[in-house]
């Protein structure tokens, strides 16, 4: 099979504030697991993101600290950044909405869609405080939500039930500005007309037979239940210039119209920093190629919905292959720690702990199916039960054991039982079970495959006691912990994807260099280990008390 191109694209977050966990293990870890196996499987990924940097989240923050949007935006991009980095997060690129890049990419495809008859300008009516003298954008009106009658809905969403919402839908509707009831106004805004596509959409999610459920289930329910016009334009001056001039002063574009389409400026700016400016295409414009979204719950009406709706409209570029958006993870701790006004961010995990101990606990508890709560005494207890006590400890007895009797070197015979081979053969089927796994997006199972095939190699290790029988068996003791080194090899690469940080370590202990691909490594006789050290911290169970 040819090499395929995979883009691997991840919510844009926004600069407002610190990320948490549940972020992390919503979106960023699993797209990361994901691209990380790709690699190894020797196909071409491309994996993008950056920082949405536009729209009320950003200017309700600012005008609340009383600073510029753009102070708001460089302190938590560079505290993002930082954030991927301690954990690993392995991007081709991670970039921002700010760049003159994605504002030029944004604009050709308002124009874009404008030449396809897909926008419209249209006069409507808008949320205007009569204190603050100003238009109510999104997150600057709150009320109850139409739909489940939820009180604190915001004006972009709701989130209690996730509906997408224009300010105008709301019932009893508040400035958050000035407390004021908003009067309606008239202005003019450009509107990307959803309804004329509601039939190719419906019938391309029926072709998506392999998504998650619930993924499909809700997009499929906004398109039953009737897709508005929605407008793409705003009353606000951070954000997107609208790139015709005919709406007047004090309009931007809309910040979920930019964000989307940030994976495609993402791309292409990509491209540019490689000696051939239309790499990106490969990604976006050959029908062989695939696209995954990794997304939260939240997300999930713009990925399944609206950005399709833009890319059928635009008409040359690649729809979705799969969003397999999460659910949320909540943790037990978080509200009272909010509360005193502590942040526990990606970093703040990040400070604590070894940064696969993190992965290993968020992969084990990813949230694919159901809201999953995670607390911290959950975490310690996977990392201890789970990674320490049964991969950390295997890698460490079965190199111990071969330095200390074998002068340092992998055995030089190796003889091998039907038990030792049908060890070394499940190693092999877990690679093809959890890449079958992991292929299907079930990140968590895959996790699961690879430690219970580690559980299967201390089992082996009880049941054979190379410890006992090198006092009579030299010969035999050498291929039981062959067996066991070449295992522990094949599961280096199996962990890779999650455990980035540890896997290449366990390789220079058993002596592999140079890189590696989706299957067991070679490990001839006679290799010089390398230096023997712990691969992960046990945890005391105070690491992450205050
Ligand atoms: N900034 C949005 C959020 O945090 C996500 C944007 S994803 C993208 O919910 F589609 F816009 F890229
Ligand atoms: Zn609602």
């Amino acid at each position: 099979m040819s090499t395929r191109h995979i883009l691997v694209a991840v919510a844009w977050p926004y600069a407002s504030g610190s990320r948490h966990l549940g972020h992390l293990a919503g979106a960023y870890l699993p797209a990361d697991i994901f691209a990380r196996f790709h690699r190894l499987r020797g196909n071409r990924v491309l994996m993008v993101s950056g920082s949405d940097v536009h729209g009320t989240p950003i200017t309700v923050r600012a005008d609340a600290e009383g600073v510029e949007p753009q102070v708001i935006v460089d302190r938590y991009h560079a505290e993002i950044v930082a954030a991927w980095e301690a954990v690993g997060i392995s991007w081709d690129l991670y970039t921002s909405t700010g760049t003159e890049n994605h504002h030029r990419v944004t604009q050709e495809m308002f124009l874009r869609l404008l030449e396809n008859g897909l926008l419209e300008k249209r006069t409507t009516e808008q949320l205007f405080d009569p204190k603050a003298e100003r238009f109510l954008a999104d997150r600057y009106v709150e009320g109850t939500c139409p739909h489940c009658r939820y009180e604190n809905a915001r004006g972009d969403q709701c989130d209690n039930c996730g509906r997408t919402l224009d300010p105008t839908d709301l019932i009893d509707p508040r400035s958050k500005i000035s407390g004021a009831t908003p009067q309606l106004r008239s202005t003019e805004h450009y509107f990307l007309l959803l309804s004329k596509q509601a039939d190719a959409l419906r019938e391309w999610l029926e072709t998506k037979t392999t998504w998650r459920r619930h993924v499909r289930n809700w997009a499929l329910g906004m398109i039953e239940e009737g897709l508005p016009d929605r407008a793409i334009t705003r009353d606000i001056e951070w954000g997107v210039e609208v790139p015709v001039d005919d709406l007047g002063p004090g309009k931007r574009i809309y910040v979920w119209f930019d964000a989307v389409i940030g994976y495609l400026s993402a791309s292409k700016e990509w491209a540019g920093s490689t000696d051939d400016p239309g790499a990106w295409e490969a990604w976006w414009t050959d029908p062989e190629a695939e696209s995954y979204y990794f997304v939260g719950k939240d997300n999930i009406p713009f990925h399944t919905v609206i950005w399709p709706a833009m890319l059928l409209g635009h008409g040359d570029l690649n729809l979705p292959t799969d969003v397999p958006a999460n659910q949320f993870v909540t943790f037990g701790s978080e509200k009272a720690s909010a509360s005193r006004g502590v942040g526990r961010s990606i970093g703040w995990y990040g400070d604590r702990l070894q940064p696969d101990s993190l992965r290993y606990a968020l992969g084990a508890v990813l949230p694919e199916q159901n809201d999953t709560d995670l607390s911290d005494g959950e975490i310690i207890r996977r990392v201890n039960e789970e990674l320490v006590a049964t991969w950390g400890n295997l890698v460490n007895r079965v190199l111990s054991l071969t330095l200390r009797h074998f002068d340092g070197r992998t055995p030089s015979s190796f003889s091998p039982t039907d038990e030792d081979s049908a060890l070394l053969a499940s190693v092999d089927q877990a690679f093809i079970t959890a890449g079958d796994l992991i292929e299907r997006r079930e990140l968590k199972a895959g996790l699961r495959t690879v430690m219970e095939t580690a559980a299967t190699v201390n089992v082996y290790l009880n049941a054979h006691e190379p410890w006992k029988v090198i006092k009579e068996d030299q010969r035999r003791a050498g291929t039981i912990l062959t067996t066991a080194l070449r295992a522990i090899a094949g599961l280096s690469v199996l962990f890779e994807p999650y455990l980035p940080f540890t896997s290449p370590d366990v390789r220079e202990m058993l002596g592999i260099g140079g890189e590696v691909s989706w299957t067991r490594p070679d490990l001839p006789g006679s290799t010089e280990l390398g230096t023997i050290k712990p691969l992960f911290e046990k945890l005391e169970g105070d690491e992450l008390d205050y």
